[in-house]
């Protein structure tokens, strides 16, 4: 495993901080490095791999696919693209009409911010403080840690941070009526797993719409039953103009999507396109992904999983534990320490976990991940805090 691992540092550009471990195969929630040592995968491809690793649905669909056409331009129609818009349609929110498909959540964002414009005529932009959607140009500009931005300044002009979960912030922001559009996820993932409040959403909403600002929802880590619901606009009601979803919408296979409402009518030609975006490959393996969420009901799995494993892990009692909070299986646990260390140990004793920040150690596992599993992340998080 060293030898691989010392390739693939010594080859890679170095953007990736690694982990000493190499993956090399999956199955459900587990995952086994090159040694066969097991692990409970509670980083899931920082929340890809929704329906389990090596998910025998999604592989046969790939496979079959692979067999029958994997290019396809957008140009063209094609038989699995119709087939996955239509079950795209059925599944989302009210009022969403149309989609544009893509290939990660950097690029749902770039689209959902060109359409703000286009759509509006207008050019200015409202993020969230701790906010995060992506590391390209124009999603970085709206990702709100300076670590990541300030090399790469200047970045799109105009944009402006509120304070998540301000309502006032938000209303001051937009009294000029020149936004184009408010970026926000409904729970903030890499800022460290904070909970937006249904109230402050609600309210985003209707000061969007009061002065003609398109409400672009960030799905890419809360989408496809992660926080116990399809989508998590859901559990407030929410109608948003566009939803930006990625991660888990194809099972692990790269794939984007932006829902666009129907009140934004049809986008114009050639104004924005994708090579690969939509293709047969990556459609196959999201329908396979999505009948078998909507099968197995894993958005009410993660609810049930996840209340539970919240309860379980408030009631480990460690000084070094501030606050557990999440929604569904998107749990954080904020300590009054770095979260760093606690990675490593955790990771020893066959639990993968990530950071969201400094201080909050994060869980992603796949929604179809089982109590004992959980109780066993429980315990060993128990072991290695103080
Ligand atoms: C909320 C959110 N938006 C956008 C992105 C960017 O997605 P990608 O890494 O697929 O470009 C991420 C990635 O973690 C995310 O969590």
């Amino acid at each position: 495993m060293k030898e691989l691992c010392q390739k693939e540092i010594a080859y890679e550009s170095g953007f990736n901080q690694k982990r000493p471990i190499a993956l090399v195969r999956g199955k459900g929630a587990r995952v086994w490095d090159a040694q066969g040592r097991e692990y409970i995968d509670c980083i899931g491809g920082h929340g890809v791999a929704i329906v389990g690793h090596a998910n025998p649905q999604v592989a046969e669909a790939v496979a079959a696919q692979a067999r029958k056409l994997l290019v396809c331009p957008g140009s063209f129609c094609n038989d699995v693209r119709a087939e996955l818009l239509t079950e795209l349609m059925r599944i989302a929110p009210a009022g969403i009409a149309r989609a544009f498909l893509c290939n990660s959540g950097a690029e749902a964002v770039e689209a959902a911010l060109k359409i703000a414009r286009l759509v509006t005529g207008r050019k200015r932009l409202v993020a969230a403080m701790r906010g995060f959607h992506g590391r390209t140009l124009g999603a970085l500009s709206v990702t709100w840690r300076r670590e990541y931005r300030e090399a790469f300044e200047p970045l799109i002009p105009e944009v402006s941070f509120v304070p998540y979960n301000d309502i006032a912030a938000l209303e001051e922001a937009l009294s000029g009526g020149d936004v184009a559009g408010v970026i926000l996820e409904v729970v903030q993932g890499e800022g460290g797993v904070i909970v937006g409040e249904g109230e402050y959403l609600r309210a985003v909403q209707g000061l969007c719409r009061k002065n003609g600002t398109l409400f672009i929802v960030d799905e890419v880590q809360t989408g496809f039953g992660r926080t116990g619901r399809m989508f998590a606009c859901e559990h407030h009601g929410l109608e948003p103009d566009l939803l930006c979803l990625a991660k888990g919408i194809a099972g692990g296979v790269p794939m984007g999507a932006v829902l666009i409402h129907e009140r934004l009518g049809k986008m114009p030609p050639r104004k924005h396109g994708s090579t690969f975006g939509g293709s047969p490959l990556a459609c196959a393996a999201a329908l396979a992904a999505i009948r078998f969420i909507l099968k197995e009901r894993l958005p009410q799995r993660a609810a049930e999983l996840g209340a539970y494993f919240m309860e379980k892990l408030r009631g480990i009692d460690s000084p070094a534990i501030r606050e557990v909070r999440g929604l569904g299986l998107m749990v954080g646990v904020e300590l009054k320490e770095r979260a760093g260390p606690y990675l490593s140990e955790l990771a020893e004793r066959g639990i993968l976990a990530l950071s969201a920040g400094a201080t909050v150690i994060r869980f992603l596992p796949p929604l179809v991940i089982s109590r004992e599993e959980l109780d066993q992340v429980v315990a060993a998080l128990s072991e290695v805090l103080p």
